[in-house]
This record gives structure tokens, C-alpha cells and sequence, in this order.
């Protein structure tokens, strides 16, 4: 499939995707969410792919949801279509998709970020929730997520004031969790995400899920599924060969990666 904002490519089971809008510092279209919305689908259901990365340029991540085609909106327009709930479609897919950003992560932009599993940041990474400057609010999570990652009161900070967080302070309140050298963040983020393509797809699957409970559940419903989902694994070849590769001291062979 041929796409018109996004580009990708493959690095073994790697499947590398780059939003590509730069006259609009990579915002978020109607276009670019569909085309998201098929790449990540289409990854999700070939087998060589064991993880995703999804970048944007040196400059932008993404500046935001795209301003200028929210502009003309009206309250009819984005009610009716319950404008951007397609997004779940994103949030919902089995493999994992690590978020690697530099330079402007701003309102969609930093949602965009946070759907993803988890965040690799560049030195020059910026993140926030601008909506109020414009006079209105996060749309695509941020007041939710954020919310979730950094705790209520720089959630709060950051959505009411609109103010940018620099990378070492993404850093240490947990919304990103490693910081590289704009230079080499991508290879970086590609390294992360080969060494997460090693592992037992079927498991890495699970393990994701299971992560994600803690976001949506309470701690005794969450534990109740990760014990569920530990127990399947004990259903699977990938995890027979890893316990015995333990106890031969050998790497493990994982049929399913
Ligand atoms: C559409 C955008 C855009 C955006 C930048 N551009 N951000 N177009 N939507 N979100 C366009 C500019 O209009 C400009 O095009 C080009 O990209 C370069 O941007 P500049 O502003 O000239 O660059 P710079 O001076 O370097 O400033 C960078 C910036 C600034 C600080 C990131 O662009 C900015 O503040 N952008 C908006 C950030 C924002 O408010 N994001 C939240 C969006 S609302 P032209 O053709 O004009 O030169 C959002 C809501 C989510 O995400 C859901 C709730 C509704």
C-alpha cells in the first residue's frame, strides 16, 4: 500500500514508520490518522514483523492534531463524528510500538506519543498539551494518559498553563523512558525495538496486554489477568524453549518471533 504522510521501512522484523508532513511540523490530519490507523493493522498481521518504531523528523514528532483542518469545525461536526475515537484502532493492536521523539511533541502530538507502548526521547524532545492556548482541551487522551504517566499535578501544570517539558524532565516525571542524542535516535529506538522483536511474539503480545491493564483497571482485577496470562504462557513452545535454553545456558530459539 502506498501512503501520502507516512513512510516506512522495513530493518529485519523491524517495521520503522516516519511521519512525514514536514510543512505542517508532521501535524495530524485526518489522513495521517487513517494511514496509521492501516499500517499499524497491516504490521499487526504479518508474521515478520516482531515490533514497530514510529518517528517524525529531527525538528517534529508532530506539533499537534492538524489546526488548520479543526478550524472550520463546528460542535455538530466533531459530536456527530465523535471525532478522533478512531484512534482506539490504534491503541487496540497486539504488537508493540515504541514512540521515539524528537524535537515538538505537542497536543495530538504528545497523544500520539503516549498511545504508543512506550516513549525513546531525543536531547531536543518537547512535549505538551498547548490545546488551551487555542481554547480548547486535550481530544486524543492527553488529559487522561498524561494524567496516568506523570501524576495529576504536572498533568495539571502542563494542560492549563500549555507550557513545554524539555526531555530531561519528561525523563525524570516518567513520560519517556530513555533520552539519546538527537543524532542517534532513531538507530537507538530500532536497536530497543529489534531487541523486542527477539522475543516470543505471542508472549511480548501478552506482556503488553498485561501492562496495559494497570492503565485501564483496578490493582486486584489487573493482577487477576496478568496471573491469567502468566499461566498461558505456559501453553506455548516459546516457553518451554526459553526455561530449557535457561537451564542448558544457551540463548533461547523462539519459534514464534
Ligand atoms: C497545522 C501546523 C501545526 C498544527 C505547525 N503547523 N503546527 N499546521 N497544525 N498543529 C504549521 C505552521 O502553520 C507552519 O505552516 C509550519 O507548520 C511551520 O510552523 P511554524 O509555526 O512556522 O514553526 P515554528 O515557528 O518553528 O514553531 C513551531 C511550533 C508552532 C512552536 C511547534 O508551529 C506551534 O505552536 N504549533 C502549534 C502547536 C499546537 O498548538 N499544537 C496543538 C494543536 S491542537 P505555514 O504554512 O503556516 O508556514 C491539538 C488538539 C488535539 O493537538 C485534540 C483536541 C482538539
Amino acid at each position: 500500500m502506498t501512503y501520502q504522510t507516512i513512510l516506512t521501512e522495513r530493518r529485519d522484523s523491524v517495521l520503522l514508520i516516519r511521519l512525514n508532513r514536514p510543512e505542517a511540523l508532521n501535524a495530524l490530519n485526518s489522513t495521517v490518522a487513517q494511514e496509521l490507523i492501516a499500517v499499524t493493522a497491516e504490521a499487526d498481521a504479518d508474521d515478520s514483523i516482531g515490533c514497530l518504531v514510529l518517528t517524525g523528523s529531527e525538528k517534529a514528532f508532530a506539533a499537534g492534531a492538524d489546526i488548520k483542518e479543526m478550524q472550520p469545525l463546528t460542535f455538530q461536526d466533531v459530536a456527530v463524528t465523535d471525532k478522533f475515537s478512531e484512534w482506539s484502532l490504534f491503541t487496540n493492536r497486539r504488537k508493540p510500538i515504541i514512540a521515539a521523539v524528537s524535537g515538538f511533541a505537542l497536543g495530538g502530538g504528545c497523544e500520539l506519543a503516549m498511545m504508543c507502548d512506550f516513549i525513546l526521547a531525543s536531547d531536543t524532545a518537547k512535549f505538551g498539551q498547548p490545546e488551551i492556548k487555542l481554547g480548547t482541551i486535550p481530544g486524543m487522551g492527553g488529559s487522561q494518559r498524561l494524567t496516568r504517566f506523570v501524576g495529576k499535578s504536572k498533568a495539571m501544570d502542563m494542560v492549563l498553563t500549555g507550557r513545554m517539558m524539555d526531555a530531561a524532565e519528561a525523563e525524570r516525571c516518567g513520560l519517556v523512558s530513555r533520552v539519546f542524542p538527537a543524532v542517534d535516535l532513531v538507530e537507538e529506538a530500532v536497536k530497543v525495538a529489534t531487541v523486542v522483536a527477539g522475543m516470543s511474539q505471542p508472549v511480548a503480545a501478552m506482556a503488553k496486554e498485561a501492562v496495559n491493564r494497570a492503565f485501564e483497571t483496578t490493582l486486584a482485577e489487573g493482577l487477576l489477568v496478568e496471573r491469567r496470562l502468566f499461566h498461558s504462557t505456559f501453553a506455548l513452545e516459546d516457553r518451554s524453549e526459553g526455561m530449557a535454553a535457561f537451564v542448558a545456558r544457551r540463548p533461547a530459539d523462539f519459534k514464534n518471533r
